[in-house]
């Protein structure tokens, strides 16, 4: 269990941690919402990356509820690690699902001796998901992640998410 987990409002680009999460697309080229922002900022050789990606490793794009990193480029972090959130508006309502983002995505970091890592919220805004509902999913999938991560920090854009965040903290929690 990671030794800290901390619930702040802000912008996912300007973390200081070694991997921040991006709420990608299967196609990892690109979006809205914090994948657009985490493009924009990281620069062009993000996009570079990706494309790279998909030609040797992921040449139908990366399945819902994987995770893959590359490089962050000219974001503070050392890594993006993309995830595909299921998308409710396509029927893809299996808590599962977004949990294995969550889970993943700290298996990514695990493999690349993170030691913070930034997550969003992540299905929370095109993909249509509540907010209390990601809130759950997502404390319940780091606190029952073993491993080494010092610091799991949610990155959350409003302070609507935030409180949503704060108030699904599990009273025994890690902190
Ligand atoms: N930092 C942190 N959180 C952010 C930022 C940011 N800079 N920008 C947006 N968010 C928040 C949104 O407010 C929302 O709560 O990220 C959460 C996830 O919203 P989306 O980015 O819409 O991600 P998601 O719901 O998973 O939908 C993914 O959106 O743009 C596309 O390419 C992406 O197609 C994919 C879809």
């Amino acid at each position: 269990m990671a030794s800290e987990i901390t619930c702040v409002q802000g912008d996912i680009t300007v973390e200081q941690v070694d991997a921040i999460v991006n709420a990608a697309n299967s196609s990892l080229l690109g979006g809205g919402g914090v994948d657009g922002a985490i493009h924009r900022a990281a620069g062009p050789r993000l996009l570079q990356a990706c494309r790279e990606l998909r030609r040797t490793r992921l040449p139908d794009g990366l399945p819902v509820g994987d995770a893959v990193a590359t490089e962050a480029f000219d974001l503070p972090s050392r890594w993006v690690i993309h995830t595909v959130g299921p998308n409710r508006h396509a029927g893809q309502t299996d808590p599962a699902l977004l949990r294995s983002c969550f889970t993943r995505s700290l298996e990514v970091a695990a493999d690349l001796h993170a030691r913070s890592i930034a997550f969003p919220a992540i299905s929370a805004g095109v993909y249509g998901w509540d907010a209390e509902e990601v809130a759950r999913i997502a404390w319940s999938a780091v606190t029952g992640a073993d491993m080494e991560l010092e610091e799991i920090r949610f990155v959350l854009f409003s302070e609507r998410l935030q409180l949503a965040f704060e108030r699904a903290r599990p009273s025994s929690g890690a902190k």
